[in-house]
């Protein structure tokens, strides 16, 4: 199936996907998550954060993996690894992730997930896996020379994270398709194989907007071009003065033309709820200078309680680390069933 097919399909499913979560939450379990390689964004919060806890609230039963062993697909060494993750957790929690109802884990604390990737290993092949355009594209962003055995293998390992779980249900942006579909080729063929053990998890397309960092580039927690979740009102300020603009005076939303003029617009109308183009309009003729003093003070206001919520919880890192501690119990639960039904299938 070409990329353009693949989308179009998913898409489909993903509008029946939505109304048989309604229907049915407790039928879903959702799958999802984030490597621990800099600090959370506003990429991070439009594009998957703000979705993870509406899906909670809606009833479905939602895993946040912390990825701290895919750290090391494109790096030598795992940098402020512990900083991160608690920083992520707050994160987490500032948004509304609810430890009552969700479970935030992470990778390295939950062994029997990590061998499952052994019998998933040997049911894809090395074409497969060369074939990969979401494999592809890291390598050539990576920041190593040679392509690792764990860079190579990794959408085989995210297979273990989705389906340690079960989880039927993984949202997910366009790139991370060609990573699903390896999860599900995964569970097809151990079922074919063993029985049926895992279901077939299904991609929910996210409709959020690619948010671009102050620079007109993808924003991205490596590239030092983002706002993090956790910065400041002046910090913010000072960010959004620097952020890249053009020569015309006048302010249009324009994504194709205007990339970095629009995703201030567009930075601006995600956090007010309103339309990128009413946005533009109205700031018209009054240049960058209005434009950005209207995503500073946009972006300040609708991250105001999140990053007091944010504040608060880092006064009390002794709950926050509580926090992934159970998480991680109950992850280990499951793992743990789901790899003693594995060997009893495989007979190991
Ligand atoms: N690969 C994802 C990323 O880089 C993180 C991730 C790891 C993930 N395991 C996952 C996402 C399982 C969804 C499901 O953002």
């Amino acid at each position: 199936m070409s990329t353009a097919t693949a989308t179009a399909a998913a898409t489909a499913t993903t509008a029946d996907l939505e109304a048989r979560i309604r229907q049915a939450p407790e039928k879903f379990r959702v799958m999802t998550g984030d490597r621990p390689t800099g600090p959370l964004h506003l990429g991070h919060y439009f594009g998957t954060l703000h979705n993870r806890v509406r899906l909670q609230e809606l009833g479905v039963d939602v895993f946040v993996i912390i990825a701290d062993y895919q750290v090391l697909t494109d790096r030598d060494v795992a940098d402020r690894l512990g900083e991160y993750m608690e920083g992520m957790l707050l994160d987490y929690l500032a948004v509304g992730i609810d430890p009552a109802r969700s479970t935030v884990f992470n990778h390295s604390a939950v062994p029997a997930l990590n061998q499952l990737m052994l019998p998933f290993l040997s049911l894809v092949s090395v074409a497969e896996l060369n074939r990969n355009p979401t494999v592809k594209d890291e390598i050539a962003h990576s920041r190593q020379s040679a392509v690792s055995g764990l860079m190579f293998t990794y959408p085989v390992h995210q297979a273990a994270d989705i389906l340690f779980c079960k989880g039927n249900l993984v949202p997910v942006g366009q790139d991370q398709l060609p990573h699903l579909e390896v999860t599900r080729i995964v569970a097809r063929r151990f079922n074919e194989r063993y029985g049926a053990v895992f279901p077939e998890p299904d991609a929910l397309l996210s409709d959020a907007p690619l948010l671009l960092g102050t620079d007109g580039t993808k924003m991205s927690k490596s590239r030092g071009n983002s706002i993090a979740l956790g910065a400041d009102a002046d910090e913010t300020a000072r960010l959004i003065k620097g952020a890249r603009t053009d020569a015309e005076r006048h302010i249009t939303y324009d994504p194709e033309n205007r990339p970095g003029v629009s995703s201030l617009v567009l930075l601006a109308a995600l956090c007010l709820d309103r339309d990128p183009h009413a946005v533009a309009e109205e700031i018209g003729g009054g240049g960058a200078a209005v434009l950005k003093r209207t995503v500073t003070e946009a972006v300040n206001s609708r991250m105001a309680p999140i990053r007091a919520r944010r504040a608060e919880y880092a006064r009390d890192m002794g709950y926050v680390r509580s926090v992934l501690r159970a998480g991680n119990e109950r992850a280990n639960e499951f793992a743990t069933a789901t790899l003693d039904e594995v060997r009893g299938v495989m007979g190991t």
